[in-house]
C-alpha cells in the first residue's frame, strides 16, 4: 500500500496544525492592533499603535496564507499511545528457546561476506562443545552440496564464559540465488536457507529492512513480527546499533546476550543483518576488569570489514543489487587522521553511481535530532562528516541511539566558518534525508520528551515503537516507510518518496 490512510491524516493533520499557526498569527495582529506583531509572529509586541486598515488585514491574511503553504512535512505526530514500561522478556520466553538436542546450534545469523554481496558469513554458537565448524550448502534446485570450513572462537566476560561461537564465510556463491544451508552434526543438525542479492546494478528493485536498539522487550518482540509479517518483504535488514542491551543488566549479564541470539535467529538465520555498533556494544567495564571495548560484540557478530579496505569491523561498506551501504562508528576515533576517517575519505571516490545508484549511510548517534534525549551527541561526527556527506549526494542516512522516530528535511548546516555566523540547517537538495529509527523497543523505554518549538529542519516525529521499509524501484525511486507496532502490518504511520541524488535530485513531494 503505497499511500495508507494514516499518510492521507498526516497530511490533513500537518496542514490543520499551519492553520492552526495562520489563524493565531492574525490574531495576534488583531489582539495587538500592530502590524509589525503580523510579520514579526508576535515578537515584538508595541503597546499603543493605530488599528489596522483593511488594506493591512489584506496583506497580513496574505502573509499568513504563504506561511501555511510550506508548511507540509513540519509535523509532530499527535498519535496517542499507551506509554506501558517496556520490559524484557523473560528467560523461559519461548522466543528464547534453546533448539532440542545435546549441543544443537542456537543463535544462526547471517550477514554479507564479501563486498559485493556473493558472500555470506554464518554464524553461529554450540553451548556445550566445539562440535563442527563446517557449513554445508547447496541451491534450491541442486542436490550437489558444498562445504565450507569455519573458525570457532570463545571468551570470557568477568565471571560470564561463552559458547562455542562459529563464523563461517562461504564465498563463491550465484547471485540471485535461493540455498540451503545447514550447520551442526549428528543428531543435532538444523537446516536454514538465503537468498542472495541480485548482481550489483543501477535499476534492480531491492527492499530494505530497518531496525535499530532493538533489545529483548516484549515491545522487541512485536517489532520483529511487525517487520516480518510486513507485506513490503524486507530481503535485508539494516541494524543501526544497539543490539542486546545485555550491559543493563548487573555485571553486563552476557547470558542476554545469548537470550538475544536466539530471539532473533527466526529472521537473523534466513536474511542478513547488516551490523552497525551502538553505544550498548562497547561494554567497557573497568570495574568487572572488562577493559577491551566491543568484546561481546566482536566475538558474536562479524562484518566483511576487510573486504572493502577498513582495519577494524565498526565501518566498512558493501554493494548490495543497486545500493552502497557505507556503515560508521559513532564509537571509534572519527577525527582528522584516524584510520575510521582516513578510510571514509578513501571510499567516496570508490561509489560509483552507474554502478550503485543509491548512497545510503548507517550510524548509531544522529547527526539531526530534536528529541531531549542524547541531544547533540551526534554534533561532533556531523562537524566531521556532514560537507562529504553533501558533497557526495548521499541519499539517506539513517540512525538510531534515540528511541523514537524522526525524518528529516534535506538540510545541511556546513556553512559555518567560527566567524560568518552562518550556522543554521538551510534547505540543500544535495543534502541526505535523515532518518532515526531508534525505536526498536529495547527495556529503556520511549524517548518521548521533544525540544519545543519543532525545528524546521525535522519533517516528521513520533514517540512509537516500530520499523521502517527502504524500497528501492529503480535508479531514480525508492519509497520509504515507518511502521508504528500499534497499526496493522501493511500501515504506513509516515511514508516518502525518495528521489535519486545522482539520478533524479529534484525535489520531492513533502520537502521544504
Ligand atoms: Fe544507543
Amino acid at each position: 500500500m503505497n499511500v495508507s490512510i494514516f499518510t492521507c491524516f498526516g497530511i490533513r493533520e500537518a496542514t490543520v496544525h499551519c492553520l492552526h499557526k495562520a489563524f493565531f498569527i492574525i490574531s495576534l495582529g488583531f489582539a495587538t492592533r500592530n502590524f509589525e506583531a503580523y510579520l514579526a509572529c508576535g515578537v515584538n509586541m508595541v503597546k499603543s499603535a493605530p488599528p489596522p486598515s483593511p488594506s493591512l488585514l489584506f496583506i497580513a491574511a496574505g502573509v499568513a496564507l504563504l506561511l501555511v503553504l510550506p508548511c507540509y512535512g513540519w509535523k509532530t505526530s499527535l498519535y496517542v499511545r499507551k506509554l506501558e514500561k517496556t520490559v524484557d522478556m523473560p528467560l523461559n520466553a519461548d522466543v528464547f528457546e534453546v533448539p532440542p538436542g545435546y549441543n544443537a546450534p542456537q543463535q544462526v545469523h547471517i550477514t554479507q561476506g564479501d563486498h559485493v554481496g556473493k558472500g555470506v558469513i554464518v554464524s553461529w554458537v554450540t553451548p556445550n562443545e566445539p562440535g563442527s565448524s563446517q557449513v554445508i550448502y547447496w541451491k534450491g534446485n541442486s542436490t550437489w552440496k558444498n562445504k565450507a570450513e569455519g573458525k570457532v572462537t570463545t571468551y570470557t566476560y568477568f565471571n560470564y564464559t561463552s559458547g562455542y561461537i562459529h563464523h563461517c564465510t562461504i564465498h563463491g556463491l550465484e547471485y540471485d540465488t535461493k540455498y540451503y544451508y545447514e550447520v551442526g552434526i549428528g543428531l543435532t543438525v538444523r537446516q536454514f536457507w538465503f537468498v542472495t542479492p541480485p548482481e550489483v546494478g543501477p535499476d534492480i528493485p531491492y527492499t530494505f529492512g530497518l531496525i535499530g536498539d532493538l533489545g529483548q522487550t516484549y515491545d522487541s518482540n512485536r517489532t520483529l513480527t511487525h517487520y516480518e509479517k510486513n507485506p513490503k518483504k524486507g530481503q535485508t535488514l539494516l541494524f543501526v546499533g544497539d543490539l542486546s542491551y545485555a550491559d543493563d543488566y548487573p555485571d553486563h549479564d552476557n547470558n542476554r546476550w545469548d537470550t538475544w541470539g536466539r530471539f532473533i535467529e527466526r529472521s537473523a538465520a534466513f536474511q542478513p543483518w547488516i551490523w552497525t555498533a551502538g553505544n550498548h556494544e562497547i561494554d567497557f567495564a573497568p570495574e568487572l576488569g572488562e577493559t577491551k571495548p566491543f568484546k561481546p560484540f566482536t566475538h558474536r557478530y562479524r562484518t566483511p570489514f576487510k573486504a572493502s579496505d577498513s582495519t577494524a569491523p565498526f565501518w566498512y561498506s558493501i554493494k548490495r543489487g543497486p545500493a552502497y551501504i557505507i556503515v560508521l562508528s559513532s564509537y571509534s576515533p572519527y577525527a582528522i587522521y584516524t584510520p575510521q576517517y582516513l578510510w571514509l575519505q578513501a571510499e567516496f571516490p570508490k561509489v560509483n553511481r552507474t554502478e550503485t545508484p543509491w548512497l545510503i549511510v548507517l550510524m548509531h548517534s544522529p547527526l539531526y535530532n530534536s528529541y531531549n534525549y542524547h541531544y547533540m551527541e551526534g554534533e561532533t561526527m556531523r562537524v566531521m562528516y556532514e560537507t562529504w556527506f553533501v558533497q557526495n549526494k548521499v541519499d539517506v542516512i539513517f540512525a538510531g541511539h534515540v528511541h523514537a522516530y524522526e525524518r528529516s528535511e534535506r538540510v545541511s548546516n556546513i556553512a559555518y566558518d567560527i566567524v560568518n555566523g552562518l550556522c543554521t540547517p538551510v534547505s540543500n537538495p544535495s543534502a541526505p534525508v535523515y532518518i532515526t529509527i531508534g525505536d526498536g523497543g529495547n527495556i529503556e523505554g520511549l524517548a518521548n520528551n521533544m525540544t519545543e518549538p519543532q525545528p524546521k529542519y525535522s519533517a516528521f516525529r513520533e514517540a512509537s515503537f516500530g520499523h521502517a521499509i527502504f524500497d528501492i524501484k529503480n535508479r531514480t525511486h525508492a519509497h520509504f516507510s515507518w511502521h508504528r507496532n500499534q497499526d496493522g502490518y501493511a500501515v504506513e504511520a509516515d511514508s516518502l518518496w525518495f528521489y535519486n541524488r545522482y539520478w533524479h535530485p529534484v525535489e520531492e513531494p513533502g520537502s521544504i
